[in-house]
């Protein structure tokens, strides 16, 4: 069978930009991505997406309107398709039976009752968001499910080589992105810890992951130390893959990531005479996948510091909302009190101890760190969590600067 019409339940960071690209690769495949949040489908048919991505907006632009749909009539749009992604949230469910650790299936078990009270036709349903093995049985596998396969491949077919389209049993793939994040995240803890020792003995972290990524048995592509993994999708995989399976003996990379995280606000403390009571400290950078800055501000929340924010590409709802989400905040007046979000860096660092980097955004590189080091309070420190500034040239405009898995020689040292 041929694939015609599309459906997305779930216009997130996954259905989105993956339903864009589809559309903008199949001209003859029209695709609706429907949500039941009408804020999320206003900001998709509006110029500010929701998300960012290095050439989404060009790519929606350009298809948004001809074959590509964002709607919040999920009944129809399920009605009108050949093909049905379920792209919901699986978040770590933080009520009853597996608190804090399994996957929380409600949204998923949720998508499938809609698409089975509205269906008449059989449809071929999909299911995208990372799931814990098993999870498959409460949508239903069918014997046609080969056909569904060969469907589904056609489409990617018209655009990603035949090699790269792997297919497999249900339970190996729903295994397969499960363990795929959890060898992500236990290779940056690795490369974590001995960020630690670098700092220890006088070892650089960057040196070491030069010489060990020539090994192609190692191989060179996520060593990079930084503050730890963030975003929403490893500390919840791993902690599902535990809850799944306790013998894999994984708790170890969630305990390291948070050690990582706690070790670099630790520094930052310590640097600062060991009180930042009442301390403005400015953050950049909070966006997605690269919060750690969402623990790093936690930790010093707790411990008395003004904090302000500044990043390009996260307003200052969301930001308030990841702060005083109940997992990593029990105060949210606390925030409130303490936080502020600036809309420009230069204002953010006025008057303050500490700048602390968070995130890899390219303009923190370009920022004219004279004028920044002026307007600090003395000494002026610089946390770089995420190794990407010219150290030596901070240090000579006079920065104290502190970074991850390196000691840096100072001027008058
Ligand atoms: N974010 C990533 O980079 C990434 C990568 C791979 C896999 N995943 C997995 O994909 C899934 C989705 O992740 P995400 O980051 O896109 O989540 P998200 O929270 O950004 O988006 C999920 C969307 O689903 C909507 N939704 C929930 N229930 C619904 C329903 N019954 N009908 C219609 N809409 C509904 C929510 O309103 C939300 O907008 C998760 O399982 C995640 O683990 C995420």
């Amino acid at each position: 069978m041929s694939v015609r019409n599309i459906c997305c339940i779930g216009a997130g960071y996954v259905g989105g930009p993956s339903c864009s690209v589809i559309a903008y690769k199949c001209p003859d495949i029209t695709v609706s991505v429907v949500d039941l949040s009408q804020q999320r489908i206003d900001q998709w048919n509006s110029d500010n997406l929701p998300i960012f991505e290095p050439g989404l907006d060009e790519i929606v632009k350009s298809v948004r309107g001809k074959n590509l749909f964002f709607s919040t009539d999920i009944d129809k749009s399920i009605q009108e398709a050949d093909l049905i992604f379920i792209c919901v949230n699986t978040p770590t469910k933080s009520y009853g039976l597996g608190k804090g650790r399994a996957a929380d299936l409600k949204y998923i078990e949720s998508a499938a009752r809609m698409i089975a009270n509205v269906s008449c036709v059989s449809k071929i349903v999909v299911e995208k968001s990372t799931v814990p093995v098993k999870a498959a049985e409460s949508i239903k596998q069918t014997p046609e499910g080969l056909v569904a396969i060969k469907a589904l491949s056609d489409v990617y077919h018209r655009w990603v080589p035949e090699e790269n389209i792997v297919t497999m049993n249900t339970w190996s793939s729903e295994l397969s992105k499960l363990a795929a994040n959890a060898f992500l995240a236990q290779r940056i803890s690795s490369i974590n810890a001995m960020s630690a020792v670098c700092e220890a003995t006088g070892a650089d972290v960057s040196e070491v992951a030069h010489a060990i990524g020539k090994d192609s048995r190692i191989g060179n592509k996520f060593l990079k130390a930084s503050v730890g993994f963030g975003g929403s999708c490893f500390q919840k995989d791993v902690l599902n893959l535990v809850y799944l399976c306790e013998c894999l003996n994984l708790p170890e990379v969630i305990n390291i990531n948070d050690f990582q995280r706690r070790r670099f606000a630790n520094r930052i403390i310590e640097c600062l005479f060991n009180t930042v009571t009442n301390k403005k400290i400015a953050i950049f950078g909070f966006a997605f996948k690269k919060d750690t800055a969402i623990y790093v501000a936690s930790y010093l929340i707790e411990e008395g510091a003004q904090i302000r924010i500044y990043d390009p590409k996260v307003d200052r709802a969301q930001i308030f909302s990841e702060l005083t989400h109940p997992a990593v905040c029990n105060n949210p007046d606390r925030v409130e009190e303490l936080v502020t979000i600036c809309d420009d860096p230069y204002r953010a660092a006025e008057e303050t101890h500490a700048v602390v980097v968070c995130t890899e955004w390219d303009e923190f590189v370009t920022y004219d760190y004279k004028r920044l080091y002026e307007n600090m309070l003395k000494p002026a420190f610089l946390f770089d969590g995420r190794v990407i500034l010219n150290h030596q040239s901070l240090m000579d405009i006079g920065f104290h600067v502190e970074t991850i898995g390196k000691r840096l020689a100072r001027n008058n040292e």
